[in-house]
Protein backbone atom coordinates (compact mmCIF):
# COMPACT_ATOMS: atom_id res chain seq x y z
CA UNK A 1 0.00 0.00 0.00
CA UNK A 2 2.94 2.34 0.54
CA UNK A 3 4.24 1.94 -3.13
CA UNK A 4 2.22 5.96 -4.08
CA UNK A 5 4.28 7.52 -1.70
CA UNK A 6 3.21 10.77 -0.77
CA UNK A 7 -0.44 10.90 -2.10
CA UNK A 8 -1.94 10.15 1.14
CA UNK A 9 -5.54 11.30 -0.83
CA UNK A 10 -5.44 8.23 -2.76
CA UNK A 11 -6.17 6.27 0.62
CA UNK A 12 -9.86 8.31 0.26
CA UNK A 13 -10.79 7.39 -3.07
CA UNK A 14 -10.97 3.89 -4.78
CA UNK A 15 -8.05 3.80 -6.46
CA UNK A 16 -5.98 1.57 -4.13
CA UNK A 17 -8.51 -0.88 -4.18
CA UNK A 18 -7.93 -2.52 -7.52
CA UNK A 19 -11.18 -4.99 -6.74
CA UNK A 20 -13.61 -2.57 -6.22
CA UNK A 21 -16.29 -1.76 -8.56
CA UNK A 22 -14.90 1.66 -10.38
CA UNK A 23 -17.19 4.27 -8.55
CA UNK A 24 -17.18 6.27 -6.12
CA UNK A 25 -18.86 5.75 -2.18
CA UNK A 26 -21.23 7.49 -0.95
CA UNK A 27 -20.81 9.79 2.05
CA UNK A 28 -21.27 8.22 5.80
CA UNK A 29 -24.64 9.35 7.04
CA UNK A 30 -27.22 8.66 9.11
CA UNK A 31 -30.76 10.48 9.67
CA UNK A 32 -30.32 9.52 12.94
CA UNK A 33 -29.76 7.27 15.40
CA UNK A 34 -31.36 4.01 15.54
CA UNK A 35 -30.01 0.49 17.74
CA UNK A 36 -32.29 -1.50 15.78
CA UNK A 37 -30.77 -0.24 11.98
CA UNK A 38 -27.37 -0.58 13.97
CA UNK A 39 -28.33 -4.65 14.74
CA UNK A 40 -29.57 -5.61 10.94
CA UNK A 41 -26.09 -3.99 10.01
CA UNK A 42 -24.00 -6.31 13.01
CA UNK A 43 -24.83 -9.04 11.06
CA UNK A 44 -23.47 -8.17 7.40
CA UNK A 45 -20.35 -6.39 9.90
CA UNK A 46 -19.61 -9.58 11.96
CA UNK A 47 -22.22 -12.24 11.73
CA UNK A 48 -22.02 -15.82 9.93
CA UNK A 49 -22.00 -14.01 6.35
CA UNK A 50 -20.17 -10.88 6.63
CA UNK A 51 -17.58 -8.70 5.72
CA UNK A 52 -15.43 -9.94 8.65
CA UNK A 53 -15.86 -13.55 7.77
CA UNK A 54 -15.24 -12.78 4.33
CA UNK A 55 -12.09 -11.17 4.82
CA UNK A 56 -10.57 -14.28 7.04
CA UNK A 57 -11.77 -16.51 4.44
CA UNK A 58 -10.41 -14.84 1.69
CA UNK A 59 -7.17 -14.25 3.26
CA UNK A 60 -6.67 -17.98 4.54
CA UNK A 61 -7.16 -18.94 0.40
CA UNK A 62 -5.06 -16.57 0.09
CA UNK A 63 -2.42 -17.95 2.28
CA UNK A 64 -2.88 -21.71 1.25
CA UNK A 65 -3.04 -21.01 -2.25
CA UNK A 66 -0.30 -19.23 -2.57
CA UNK A 67 2.09 -21.75 -3.59
CA UNK A 68 0.22 -23.46 -6.36
CA UNK A 69 -2.08 -20.55 -7.56
CA UNK A 70 -0.50 -17.08 -7.08
CA UNK A 71 -2.72 -15.39 -9.15
CA UNK A 72 -5.77 -16.72 -7.97
CA UNK A 73 -4.01 -16.13 -4.30
CA UNK A 74 -3.17 -12.28 -5.44
CA UNK A 75 -6.92 -11.54 -6.30
CA UNK A 76 -7.94 -13.02 -2.78
CA UNK A 77 -6.04 -10.78 -1.06
CA UNK A 78 -7.11 -7.87 -3.63
CA UNK A 79 -10.49 -8.04 -2.73
CA UNK A 80 -10.02 -8.73 0.84
CA UNK A 81 -8.96 -5.23 1.09
CA UNK A 82 -12.28 -3.96 -0.17
CA UNK A 83 -13.96 -5.90 1.84
CA UNK A 84 -12.00 -4.39 4.54
CA UNK A 85 -12.94 -0.83 3.34
CA UNK A 86 -17.08 -2.68 3.44
CA UNK A 87 -16.07 -3.21 7.27
CA UNK A 88 -15.01 -0.20 7.84
CA UNK A 89 -18.08 1.79 6.16
CA UNK A 90 -20.26 -0.71 8.26
CA UNK A 91 -18.21 -0.08 11.97
CA UNK A 92 -18.52 3.94 10.69
CA UNK A 93 -22.00 4.17 10.24
CA UNK A 94 -23.19 1.34 13.23
CA UNK A 95 -21.18 4.02 15.12
CA UNK A 96 -23.43 6.81 13.75
CA UNK A 97 -26.41 5.20 14.89
CA UNK A 98 -25.53 4.90 18.42
CA UNK A 99 -23.92 1.12 19.03
CA UNK A 100 -20.57 0.36 19.22
CA UNK A 101 -18.81 -1.93 16.55
CA UNK A 102 -17.54 -4.65 18.52
CA UNK A 103 -17.51 -7.89 16.54
CA UNK A 104 -20.58 -9.70 16.99
CA UNK A 105 -24.11 -9.84 16.61
CA UNK A 106 -27.34 -8.37 19.00
CA UNK A 107 -30.41 -10.29 19.00
CA UNK A 108 -33.59 -9.66 19.82
CA UNK A 109 -33.19 -9.85 24.03
CA UNK A 110 -29.73 -8.51 23.96
CA UNK A 111 -28.35 -11.58 23.32
CA UNK A 112 -24.60 -11.03 22.43
CA UNK A 113 -23.06 -13.37 19.89
CA UNK A 114 -19.54 -12.93 19.11
CA UNK A 115 -17.67 -13.40 15.59
CA UNK A 116 -15.76 -16.70 15.63
CA UNK A 117 -13.52 -18.15 13.24
CA UNK A 118 -15.52 -21.45 12.51
CA UNK A 119 -17.36 -18.67 10.32
CA UNK A 120 -14.88 -18.68 7.85
CA UNK A 121 -15.20 -21.69 4.76
CA UNK A 122 -11.81 -23.07 4.81
CA UNK A 123 -11.74 -25.71 2.47
CA UNK A 124 -9.74 -28.37 0.94
CA UNK A 125 -8.25 -27.39 -2.81
CA UNK A 126 -8.86 -24.38 -5.02
CA UNK A 127 -11.95 -25.19 -6.69
CA UNK A 128 -14.42 -25.59 -3.25
CA UNK A 129 -12.71 -22.79 -2.29
CA UNK A 130 -13.37 -20.44 -5.04
CA UNK A 131 -17.27 -22.14 -5.22
CA UNK A 132 -17.44 -21.03 -1.48
CA UNK A 133 -15.92 -17.77 -1.96
CA UNK A 134 -18.96 -16.93 -4.23
CA UNK A 135 -21.78 -18.21 -2.49
CA UNK A 136 -20.46 -16.15 0.40
CA UNK A 137 -20.88 -12.98 -1.92
CA UNK A 138 -24.10 -13.67 -3.15
CA UNK A 139 -25.32 -14.38 0.32
CA UNK A 140 -23.69 -11.31 1.34
CA UNK A 141 -25.45 -9.46 -1.38
CA UNK A 142 -29.33 -11.54 -0.48
CA UNK A 143 -28.67 -10.43 2.95
CA UNK A 144 -27.96 -6.37 2.08
CA UNK A 145 -30.50 -6.66 -0.17
CA UNK A 146 -33.21 -8.10 3.01
CA UNK A 147 -31.17 -4.88 4.89
CA UNK A 148 -32.23 -2.30 2.80
CA UNK A 149 -35.68 -3.29 2.69
CA UNK A 150 -36.27 -3.09 6.23
CA UNK A 151 -34.01 0.41 6.77
CA UNK A 152 -36.07 3.58 6.16
CA UNK A 153 -32.61 5.57 5.71
CA UNK A 154 -32.08 7.17 2.21
CA UNK A 155 -28.62 7.23 3.28
CA UNK A 156 -28.09 3.78 4.86
CA UNK A 157 -29.72 2.37 1.80
CA UNK A 158 -27.97 4.20 -0.70
CA UNK A 159 -24.62 2.82 1.38
CA UNK A 160 -25.89 -0.77 0.64
CA UNK A 161 -26.42 0.33 -2.87
CA UNK A 162 -22.56 0.74 -3.01
CA UNK A 163 -21.51 -2.21 -1.37
CA UNK A 164 -23.49 -4.50 -3.10
CA UNK A 165 -22.26 -3.44 -6.65
CA UNK A 166 -18.54 -4.11 -5.48
CA UNK A 167 -20.00 -7.68 -4.37
CA UNK A 168 -21.32 -8.09 -7.72
CA UNK A 169 -17.70 -7.15 -9.17
CA UNK A 170 -15.91 -9.46 -7.14
CA UNK A 171 -18.45 -12.79 -8.51
CA UNK A 172 -17.24 -11.44 -11.62
CA UNK A 173 -13.51 -11.46 -10.42
CA UNK A 174 -13.87 -15.05 -8.97
CA UNK A 175 -16.21 -16.33 -11.43
CA UNK A 176 -13.46 -15.30 -14.34
CA UNK A 177 -10.88 -17.36 -11.93
CA UNK A 178 -13.17 -20.60 -11.65
CA UNK A 179 -13.44 -20.18 -15.56
CA UNK A 180 -9.28 -20.28 -16.30
CA UNK A 181 -8.95 -22.87 -13.26
CA UNK A 182 -11.96 -25.07 -12.94
CA UNK A 183 -13.61 -26.07 -16.37
CA UNK A 184 -13.99 -29.74 -16.45
CA UNK A 185 -11.54 -29.91 -19.88
CA UNK A 186 -8.96 -28.25 -17.36
CA UNK A 187 -9.27 -29.35 -14.36
CA UNK A 188 -6.19 -29.88 -12.36
CA UNK A 189 -7.75 -32.07 -8.87
FE1 LIG B 1 -18.02 -6.86 1.21
FE1 LIG C 1 -17.11 -9.08 -1.88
Amino acid sequence: MGEKGPEIKGCKTPEIYKCAYPAPYPEIRVVGQNPYYARLLLEDYAGQVSELSAINQYIYHHFVLEPEYEEVSDLLSCIALVEMHHLEILAETILLLGVDPRYRTIDRNEGERYWDATFVFYGTALCDRLAADIAGEWAAIANYRRHQQMINDPFIKQILERIILDELHHIRLFNQAIERYCQPSMKRE
